[in-house]
């Protein structure tokens, strides 16, 4: 096909630098041979994930990632990667409209006995995270927990924060941290540099210690290192100006759906309104979770619906999405409200329900990472605020960006077990940000927010739910019909607020 050389040109670029986010480097025949795959950013995740000790990936490891591989399960239903020419000046790459990267459900968990489970995800964590860590020079040597002994001059550990407590008279901060090969309690002095950071259960983290002369005698952390995205990275952009609807939380079904401000979003989406120019412009359509208000989610919801099927809830869905023009691809995946298990990561919606949906629909897990014209766009619901906002001093429920940040920052979105999140004990972690996404969006918490956090941009993305009498209780004022528009040649962002009128554009971000 001419100009499929010139495809190829987009992605190596996009494979050598997550290989460098790996500190991995990878040789030109192993280039080739991911080039040559299908889903050559699914591939190179699990090479990364064969843990080789090796600073290089070669063709072997490819060929034994390709060896490994399962077919992808019923729910995946990634768009063919059709190609189309991009027409931006002087710009002749070609690029993919849609790419499936990854879904964080991977499947039923291995096994009946779920301490074992749990152990099994939690091992996976580990060893996700630890490998953003390693070869960096401020966790200068390195080793095991097991092999730090009283006495050692300067040493570095990764460890999985499986404590947090403050000591009663000086109230300093003691984390116990775990790794494979142990558990070691460490001290984090008011004094120290570390101090000002937060600590939360079950985040991985490497610190710097200061070993005590005397066995028995705390260490001290003197520096922390979390896997965070790197500040130089390799961004994803379209090569021509196409732009992507980001929304969140719809709730059909609930008698607080914002019919009339939804109605206003679908006559924007089909041009029929004064920003048109803009609307011809999207291809998009993004939703992070609660797509129905479901059933019995919180007590007497009953109460609060205007649909009790939770059936013809997703029938209703699927009148409301089909009132879309046809030519956008919409991507949807579910949250807290949806009939999926409630345990993250969460599967896609069953066949029967999406059955209910358009054919340009794509129903993925929740969290998904994906790419639309070359941009990673992570989605997650968000249900994880909910331990979060609590367990992280300063944050609140008006600012989710600022909890985004905090989650680029552990490069995982629900690190903390046995909350109000429910963490579902899979074989791999799902739920570890890996690649770090060029667009970040969330929902859950009805607000609205946009901000930036090296180069990635975060997106809270409204509700199209008015205020419920479940949320009055709860102190929670929603931010509902805001959609956030992002260019993705540039990702600026033109935020639009449906609410009844004309839609209202209210700031830029650029
Ligand atoms: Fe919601």
């Amino acid at each position: 096909m001419p100009g499929e050389h010139l495809v190829v040109e987009g992605l190596r670029e996009h494979l050598v630098a997550y290989f460098e986010q790996h500190h991995r480097l990878v040789e030109a025949g192993a280039l080739q041979l991911l080039l040559t795959q299908h889903q050559p950013l699914i591939v190179s995740r699990e090479v990364v994930e064969q843990g080789d000790a090796s600073p290089f990936v070669t063709v072997e490891m490819v060929e034994r990632a390709l060896a490994l591989r399962t077919p992808p399960g019923p729910t995946v239903r990634a768009t063919p990667a059709e190609l189309r020419p991009s027409a931006g000046p002087g710009d002749v790459r070609l690029e993919l409209p849609f790419e499936l990267i990854r879904e964080g459900f991977g499947g039923p968990p291995v096994g009946a006995d779920a301490l074992a489970a749990y152990s099994t995800l939690f091992q996976s964590r580990y060893r996700a995270l630890a490998r953003l860590l390693r070869g960096r020079p401020e966790l200068s040597n390195l080793r095991p927990i097991a092999s730090v002994r009283a006495g050692d001059g300067p040493t570095s550990v990764i460890g999985l924060v499986r404590e947090v407590r403050t000591t009663a008279k000086r109230h300093h901060l003691v984390l116990t941290l775990d790794d494979d090969s142990g558990s070691l309690e460490v001290l984090v002095p008011q004094e120290s540099p570390a101090a000002p950071a937060s600590f939360l259960p079950d985040e991985v983290v490497g610190v710097r210690l200061q070993l005590a002369r005397e066995p028995g005698r705390l260490a001290r952390v003197v520096a922390v290192e979390r896997p965070d995205v790197p500040v130089s990275r390799a961004v994803g952009r379209a090569g021509r100006r196409r732009r992507a609807v980001f929304l969140s939380d719809l709730h059909i079904g609930s008698r607080s759906f914002l019919s009339d401000s939804w109605g206003h979003l679908v006559d924007f989406l089909r041009g029929q309104g004064p920003q048109a120019e803009l609307a011809a412009e999207i291809d998009h359509v993004v939703v992070a979770g609660d797509l129905v208000d479901g059933i019995g989610v919180y007590p007497q919801q009953e109460r609060d619906l205007a649909i009790a099927d939770v059936v013809e809830q997703y029938a209703e869905l699927g009148r409301r999405l089909a009132e879309l023009p046809e030519r956008l691809s919409i991507v949807v995946v579910p949250g807290n409200h949806d009939a999926v298990c409630p345990a993250e990561p969460q599967p896609a919606l069953p066949a029967a329900l999406r059955a209910a949906l358009p054919a340009n629909v794509h129903s993925l897990a929740n969290p998904s990472t994906f790419a639309i014209h070359g941009v990673v766009v992570e989605a997650y619901h968000g249900r994880s605020f909910d331990d979060l906002i609590p367990a992280i001093p300063g944050a609140s429920y008006a600012r989710p960006t600022d909890v985004m940040k905090r989650m680029l920052q552990m490069r995982h979105l629900a690190p903390i077990y046995g909350d109000r999140t429910p963490l579902a004990p899979l074989a791999r972690d799902g739920l570890v940000v890996d690649p770090a996404p060029d667009i970040l969006v969330t929902g859950h918490v009805h607000t609205y927010g946009a901000d930036r956090y090296r180069g990635v941009l975060l997106l809270n993305a409204s509700t199209w739910q008015a205020e419920t009498e479940y949320q009055r209780m709860r102190n929670i004022s929603p931010v509902p019909a805001r959609a956030a528009v992002v260019d993705l040649s540039t990702l600026d962002l033109v935020t639009l607020d449906f609410s009844p009128g004309e839609p209202v554009r209210v700031g830029a971000a650029g």
